[in-house]
């Protein structure tokens, strides 16, 4: 959205021990169009200096029995938000993740989160009585949830609200409740498609250690830079090119990585010359494996070198349950480190796209460079992994939940869906791979919303394939949204018009069931004639048997036009509608 208006009433309760140490905080509340927010503001005071805080004792508690819609938040088994998502009604949760989502019974939707997430614990929810949630603070490894001193405010617990799901979207409220942008200069800051080595990787063609396989290699990178370059990507991610992946670098907090220090046939500076001779911004990759002591260590020398050599964007990653210490994974620790990533980045110019990260909570306004993140199941879990990877209607569900906390980089855009060419090997009948359709994969750029979008799969995928030209087309940045329909788990239909282009998107998608879905135009500028381009699913396309038949067109609309969607079973459409001159 190009204009976010912050308009509020705003309530702030003082709260004071009337004997004994006379302890005093204030609760800051915030009413908004669509929902409210609280803090705890801790003054500097004689009776509360330095404090650990144990536990937050903030209730929710419901008059009604919703349905929410939860990944588990289980730190004792794993420790990250790549789940599948499952739906109960509110009385039946354990602990689960923020954002929250839930359909009340009498109709309304909520949904629980947090904002400006600063110097604190992340927030899950527990369940701690019938209806009844409570904040539930990852910790320290020992056990504290929070340290802290006054003067000192917590995050924001935010409650949005709205009429039905549709009307969710787009959410900005918690962006509103953090501080305004503190980077100057912004000119560094790029929303960008990329393509990248990587998909390869994940379905078996590469390695990301040095090797016979090596996915890393100088000639690989140009290759991939020369294909971004060709096809209006303006970026290209590189994974693997560092040292450290060999052995069981999960096992040993990733010991070993350098952040620095290349693999001998990857030539660093000649591929990120050759990056900025193509226009095309070189994406690195710092895995951690959450060593954390390792990365900082290596951050400034690593952030300055990169800087030398004219990249301005990384993507990081946090595999691994706890941090080599011990600390959880979303807990203050985590917190802190991730803000120190973002502020040094900033330092030297660099944007940051964290996998594996802590969620959302509206910190790209205040550090813009804090680009986009993972935080769910992502695209990489169809790689063709045991367990058979995103059923369909996984990324209905994720529009109505994660993706409300803020951007997501999920890579879309796989075109070998059978994963013939990609895994690097012949492949039985019936082996997992990708349940979609081929327009369902464009329809995702339009859906799942993140200023940096890849192009994911490997770039033979893309040869000769009419399907690419949607992917070459599509904008990453928006100036409006607009829900057109919506039930979530089942489908999504969604209208963006593109930042500083005359051009509007579709982006449909559905679960495992077919739809036939009516979209009124009405949201186009009246007495004007527009093309709209079609990318359907076939009408025997299906994500089971069929899942690349496809129909190509193109049409001429007005405001007053209904298209009609017809969505196969896992499928989707994407349609680009531009001004008749
Ligand atoms: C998980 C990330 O989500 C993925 O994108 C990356 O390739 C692997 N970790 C390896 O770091
Ligand atoms: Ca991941």
């Amino acid at each position: 959205m190009r204009q976010v208006r912050d308009h509020y009433q705003e309530l702030r309760v003082r709260v004071a021990e009337t004997a004994g140490l006379r302890r005093t905080f204030t609760v800051l509340f915030r009413a908004f169009d669509d929902g409210v927010a609280f803090r705890y503001d801790l003054p500097a005071q004689p009776n509360l200096g330095a404090f650990a805080i144990s536990e937050e004792l903030t209730e929710f508690a419901f008059a009604d029995n919703p349905k929410t819609w939860w990944i588990p938040a289980n730190r004792r088994a794993m420790d990250r938000f790549e789940f599948l998502y499952a739906s109960s009604p509110l009385s039946m949760i354990d602990s689960v993740r923020s954002p929250l989502t839930m359909e009340m019974q009498s109709g309304p939707v909520v949904v629980l989160h947090e904002a400006h997430l600063e110097d604190y614990a992340a927030m899950d929810l527990a369940r701690v009585g019938e209806r009844t949630l409570r904040p539930a603070l990852a910790p320290w490894a020992d056990g504290v949830k929070v340290r802290g001193r006054t003067p000192f405010v917590t995050p924001w617990r935010t409650i949005q609200i709205a009429d039905s799901p549709a009307e969710l979207v787009p959410s900005v409220m918690g962006l509103n409740l953090n501080p305004p942008n503190r980077i100057a200069d912004t000119r560094f800051i790029e929303p960008l498609k990329y393509d990248g080595i990587w998909w390869g990787m994940h379905a078996g063609k590469y390695t990301w250690p040095s090797g016979p396989k090596h996915g890393a290699t100088t000639e690989n990178a140009k290759r991939y830079i020369d294909f971004a370059a060709a096809n209006g990507l303006r970026g290209t991610l590189v994974e693997g090119w560092n040292v450290g992946w060999s052995g069981d670098w999960i096992g040993t907090y990733g010991r070993e990585f350098s952040f620095t220090r290349a693999y001998p046939d990857y030539d660093l500076r000649a591929v990120a010359d050759y990056a900025r001779s193509r226009g095309v911004q070189l994406i690195l990759h710092n895995e951690t494996a959450m060593g954390i002591g390792n990365y900082e260590r290596q951050l400034d020398s690593a952030f300055e070198l990169y800087k030398s050599l004219g990249v301005s964007s990384i993507k990081t990653g946090y595999v691994n349950d706890k941090t080599a210490e011990g600390h959880a994974h979303t807990g203050q620790f985590m917190v802190r480190h991730h803000r120190k990533v973002i502020e040094t980045a900033a330092k030297y110019g660099i944007t940051v796209n964290a996998h594996e990260p802590i969620m959302d909570t509206g910190e790209r306004r205040t550090w813009p460079n804090m680009l986009s993140r993972e935080g769910a199941r992502g695209g990489e879990y169809n790689a063709g992994g045991p367990d058979g990877g995103n059923p369909p209607e996984h990324e209905t569900i994720l529009f109505f939940t994660r993706l409300l906390a803020g951007p997501m980089d999920y890579t879309p855009g796989v075109f070998d869906i059978r994963l013939a060419t990609s895994s690097g090997r012949a492949r039985m009948p019936g082996e997992p791979r990708v349940r979609t359709t081929l327009a369902k994969q464009l329809a995702l750029y339009v859906v799942l919303y993140s200023p940096v979008q890849m192009a994911a799969d490997i770039i033979e995928s893309y040869e000769g394939q009419p399907a690419f030209q949607f992917v070459r087309d599509v904008a990453v940045d928006w100036d409006t949204t607009r829900v057109i329909d919506g039930k979530i788990g089942d489908y999504v239909v969604v209208a963006r018009k593109a930042a500083a282009r005359d051009e509007w998107f579709v982006g449909a998608i559905t679960d495992e069931n077919a739809r036939d879905l009516s979209v009124p135009l009405d949201f186009l500028d009246a007495g004007t004639r527009y093309r709209a381009e079609f990318y359907a699913d076939g009408p025997t396309a299906h994500w089971l048997d069929n899942p690349t038949e496809m129909i190509i067109r193109s049409e001429a609309v007005t405001a007053t036009s209904t298209l009609r969607l017809q969505l196969a079973p896992g499928g989707g459409q994407a349609i680009r509608l531009r001004k008749i001159p």
